[in-house]
C-alpha cells in the first residue's frame, strides 16, 4: 500500500489552484440519468470517487466518455441498460446511491443497495427515502436493497426534513425535477453544492428556486435536456490549503476559491491570528503566517454557512499547535474524531469527551507514522506532518487519492517535502 513521506518544517510559498468539488462532481453525474441527452461537465475533479461513480454510470448503460486526467467528462444517457446499482458498487462509495432518485424518475423503478454505515458513523438513508415515499414512490427493502417503483411516475409534494441533510435535499431535489407537479423542500440543507445542482439541473430545463436556502421549490416537468456545466470549486480542498498554510506558516495564495463558500472558517482563521486576504471577484484567497503564534479557538461544526464538518479534522491538526486550549465540538457525525489519536502520535495533546474533543496546543510536533480511516482525516495528519519536526509516514493514502487532486504536487509546487512511497 502506498504511503507519504513528508518531512516537516518547510513553509509553504506558492500558489495553489482549487479543483472541482468533488461533493458537488458526485450529485452533478447523477444528473446525467434523468435525460437522454449528453450532459458535460467541466472543471471535473480527477479522483478515485468520481472515477468510481464514472464505472457505476457506465455499467447502468451510461456513455462515460472522460480520458484520463482530463477535467471534462461527458455522460450520454440515452439508454438505460440496468436500473440496479449492486451492494459492492454502494458500499465503497455511499454517493453511488444517489441514482436511485433519477432512475426512479425516469424508468419508474429502480433498486440500489443500502449503502451502510462508514467510518465516520452511522449515515442512515432514512430522510433519502421519506422524501421519496413522500413523492408517490413505492418502497421495499429486502436483502440489503432498496426496490423503488412509481409505475404512472412521482408526484409533487411537501417534503419537511427533520434535520438538515445534504444528501436528501440534493436527492430529493433530482428526483423531483422529473415528477408531476411542485415539490417544495423545508428545512433544506443550504450547501453550496445544492445551488451548483440546482444551477446544473436548472440549465437541463429544470425549474429549481431557493436551493441554497432553507425553502426549495421544484416544479416538475416532462422531460430534461442535455447541458454543459462547470463543476463548482471545491470549499472543502480550499480550505484545507489555507490550513495547511496557516499551520506550516509561509505566505500562499488558493487560485479559483470559492470565497463566499468559505465564510465561517476564513472567519475561524482570522480569529486564530492568520492573515488572510480573501477577494472573492478574483476568487483568491491568500495565507500568511511568519513568525506569529496561533491563537486557540473553540469551534462547532454546523450545517452550512457554519463550520464545515469536513474541515474539522484539519482544524484539530492546527489547533493541536496553537497557543492555548480548543475546544472543538462535532455535531453533524457521531464518530468523526478518528484522527485525534493518530494527531497525538505526533505529540498533539487532545482528549475526546464524547461530541467535544478538547485539544491543548504544544509547542512542536514531532513525525511519526500514522494512518487514518477516513478522507479528511488523512489529510489532517498531512497538515500536522507539514508543521511537525522529522519524518512523518502517513499510510493508507488511498483515502487521500479519493478526494484530494494531485495532492503532492500542490504542496510541493509552494516548497513542501512530501513523496510517494510505493508499497508492496
Ligand atoms: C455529505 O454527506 C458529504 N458527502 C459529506 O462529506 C459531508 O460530511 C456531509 O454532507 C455533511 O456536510 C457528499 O456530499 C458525498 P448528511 P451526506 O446527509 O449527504 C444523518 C467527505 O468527507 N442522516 O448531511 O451523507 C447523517 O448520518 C464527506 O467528503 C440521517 O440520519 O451527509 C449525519 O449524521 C464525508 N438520515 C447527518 O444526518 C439520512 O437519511 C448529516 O448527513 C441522512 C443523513
Amino acid at each position: 500500500m502506498d504511503s507519504l513521506k513528508i518531512t516537516g518544517g518547510h513553509k509553504l510559498n506558492g500558489t495553489i489552484p482549487v479543483s472541482g468539488a468533488k461533493n458537488s462532481a458526485l450529485k452533478l453525474m447523477a444528473a446525467c440519468l434523468l435525460t437522454r441527452e449528453p450532459l458535460t461537465l467541466t472543471n471535473m475533479p480527477n479522483l478515485a470517487d468520481t472515477r468510481f461513480l464514472s464505472q457505476l454510470l457506465a455499467s447502468l448503460g451510461v456513455e462515460v466518455y472522460w480520458p484520463k486526467g482530463d477535467s471534462e467528462c461527458r455522460l450520454n444517457a440515452a439508454e438505460l441498460t440496468s436500473t440496479i446499482a449492486p451492494y459492492d458498487q454502494v458500499r465503497k462509495m455511499r454517493a453511488s446511491f444517489n441514482v436511485l432518485g433519477p432512475m426512479l424518475a425516469r424508468e419508474g423503478h429502480a433498486t440500489v443497495s443500502l449503502p451502510g454505515g462508514c467510518a465516520i458513523g452511522a449515515r442512515p438513508v432514512d430522510l433519502h427515502l421519506q422524501a421519496l415515499e413522500g413523492m408517490g414512490a413505492d418502497l421495499k427493502v429486502e436483502a440489503g436493497y432498496v426496490k423503488a417503483a412509481a409505475i404512472h411516475g412521482l408526484k409533487g409534494a411537501k417534503i419537511v426534513f427533520p434535520f438538515v441533510s445534504v444528501g436528501a435535499t440534493e436527492h430529493a431535489m433530482l428526483a423531483a425535477t422529473l415528477a408531476n407537479g411542485e415539490t417544495v423542500l423545508e428545512n433544506a440543507a443550504r450547501e453550496p453544492e445544492i445551488a451548483d445542482l440546482a444551477d446544473c439541473l436548472n440549465s437541463m430545463g429544470a425549474r429549481i428556486s431557493g436551493a441554497g436556502t432553507a425553502t426549495v421549490r421544484i416544479e416538475g416537468v416532462e422531460s430534461l435536456s442535455g447541458a454543459q456545466h462547470a463543476v463548482m470549486p471545491d470549499r472543502i480542498e480550499a480550505g484545507t490549503y489555507a490550513m495547511a498554510a496557516a499551520a506550516a506558516g509561509g505566505d500562499v495564495t488558493l487560485n479559483g476559491a470559492p470565497v463566499a463558500a468559505l465564510g465561517a472558517l476564513i472567519d475561524a482563521l482570522k480569529r486564530c491570528g492568520v492573515d488572510v486576504d480573501a477577494d472573492e471577484s478574483a476568487a483568491t484567497i491568500r495565507i500568511q503566517r511568519n513568525g506569529s503564534a496561533l491563537k486557540a479557538i473553540n469551534i462547532d461544526t454546523q450545517p452550512h454557512p457554519g463550520f464545515p464538518t469536513d474541515l474539522q479534522a484539519q482544524f484539530m491538526a492546527l489547533m493541536s499547535i496553537a497557543d492555548g486550549t480548543s475546544v472543538i465540538r462535532e455535531n453533524i457525525f457521531e464518530n468523526r474524531f478518528m484522527h485525534a489519536p493518530e494527531l497525538s502520535r505526533l505529540g498533539a495533546n487532545i482528549q475526546v469527551r464524547g461530541k467535544e474533543a478538547i485539544v491543548q496546543g504544544v509547542s512542536q510536533l514531532r513525525g511519526a507514522p500514522v494512518m487514518a480511516t477516513d478522507l479528511r482525516a488523512s489529510v489532517s495528519l498531512v497538515i500536522a506532518g507539514l508543521a511537525a519536526e522529522g519524518e512523518t509516514q502517513v499510510n493508507r493514502i488511498y483515502h487521500l487519492d479519493r478526494g484530494f487532486e494531485r495532492l503532492e504536487e500542490k504542496l510541493t509546487g509552494c516548497g513542501a517535502n512530501i513523496v510517494r512511497v510505493d508499497g508492496d
